[in-house]
């Protein structure tokens, strides 16, 4: 069991959409699939998608505003941004300076992470330490991905699954046992071909022929990822469970990677737990990498299902391969939620 000396953990959660759905059914009109083969393979009734004028930074910046609000802080009690996407504005600057531009703020650092739909997870525990060892009080993390952007709505096999969402949470300190109790993060570099967008970078830039071959979209090998999913999320969970000093009967939630309701079925069988412990909402947001354990996890606690005192598990998986997993005891006195 890990000791620490000082906690840190969630002041406040927020969220952002873009308000566009689209169904299943009007998927059906694009290629040759069938609502009945998306619901019943992957659980997704239908997913946002952003309009031309929507980027990463400012849905990321709805997400936040929302999250200071719910934690009751302004912006500039904040000292640190960290952005998890996959799907920044452009290459560089990162996101995150955009988005503490949009939020008026100067000087702190801001900085982008990469590591696919298990981003939200690497940005809580990089925060945490970063508030552990630094000079910063507050950070803000932002989990979000335009994935409509990168997806090929010519091949069936992927742009069923994705949609479009952002997900944010302030981080601060807490009293004594609460907040963060344990993280773990890992990745299978040796695995990355299973999920990639193979160009746009330095291996191989944009160019016409690139295009052409339609290599700037995502490209996965989805029953690999699955099993990996399936297994990551059980040996991340119990070890992190484990590592924070509890037993699977303590943990009150999990809120997992939305990827598909069959990987989170059999992550629930494996773990042990009842899948009523399981927050879902892939049906109405598909999978939303980065965003989806925030935009979770910002329902979850919005709709009064995490009570003070609760423990909460997070654990995700993606591009890398990586995986992220993280026991909170939640923090809700003085009612930021309307939860407590
Ligand atoms: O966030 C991390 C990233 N991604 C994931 O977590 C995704 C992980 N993987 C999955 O969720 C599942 O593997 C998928 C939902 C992507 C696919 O489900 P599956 O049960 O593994 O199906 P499959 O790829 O083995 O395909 C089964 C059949 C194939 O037809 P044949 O070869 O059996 O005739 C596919 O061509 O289903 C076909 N198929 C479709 N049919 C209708 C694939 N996509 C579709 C589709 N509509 N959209």
């Amino acid at each position: 069991m890990t000791v620490r000396d000082r906690y840190f953990g969630v002041l406040g959660t927020g969220s952002a959409a873009p308000e566009r759905i689209l169904t299943n059914a009007e998927l059906e009109t694009m290629v040759d699939t069938s609502d009945e083969w998306i619901v019943s393979r992957t659980g997704i009734k239908e997913r946002r998608i952003a309009d031309e004028k929507t980027t990463s930074s400012t849905l990321a910046h709805r997400a936040a505003l929302a999250a200071l609000e719910s934690a009751k802080l302004g912006a500039e009690e904040i000292d640190l941004i960290i952005c998890a996407t996959v799907t920044p504005d452009m290459a560089f600057p990162a996101t995150a300076c955009l988005l503490q531009d949009l939020l008026g703020l100067r000087r702190i650092p801001a900085f982008d992470l990469s590591a696919g739909c298990s981003g939200f997870g690497y940005a809580l525990s990089v925060a945490e330490s970063m508030l552990r060892s630094g000079p910063y009080k507050r950070a803000l993390v932002v989990g979000v991905d335009l994935l409509s952007r990168i997806t090929d709505y010519e091949d069936r096999s992927t742009c069923v699954l994705f949609g479009d969402g952002a997900g944010a949470a302030i981080l601060g300190e807490l009293p004594e046992g609460f907040g963060i109790l344990a993280s773990e993060l890992g990745a299978d570099g040796a695995r990355g071909s299973l999920l990639q967008m193979p160009a746009g970078g330095s291996l191989r830039p944009a160019s016409l022929a690139s295009v052409e071959e339609r290599q700037h979209y995502i490209r996965m090998q989805g029953s690999d990822v699955f099993k990996f999913a399936v297994r990551i999320m059980d040996e991340a969970g119990k070890r992190v469970v484990a590592q924070a000093g509890l037993e699977m009967d303590q943990v009150d939630l999990v809120v997992p990677h939305q990827a598909n309701m069959r990987i989170i079925s059999a992550a629930a069988s494996r773990l042990g737990l009842p899948e009523e412990k399981f927050f879902v909402n892939v049906e109405r947001y598909g999978n939303t990498s980065a965003a989806s354990i925030g935009l979770a996890l910002d329902e979850a606690a919005r709709s009064g299902l995490l009570k003070h005192g609760d423990h909460v598990v997070l654990v995700g998986f993606g591009a890398g391969l990586t995986w992220s997993a993280l026991v909170i005891k939640w923090w809700a006195e003085g009612d930021q939620h309307g939860s407590c």
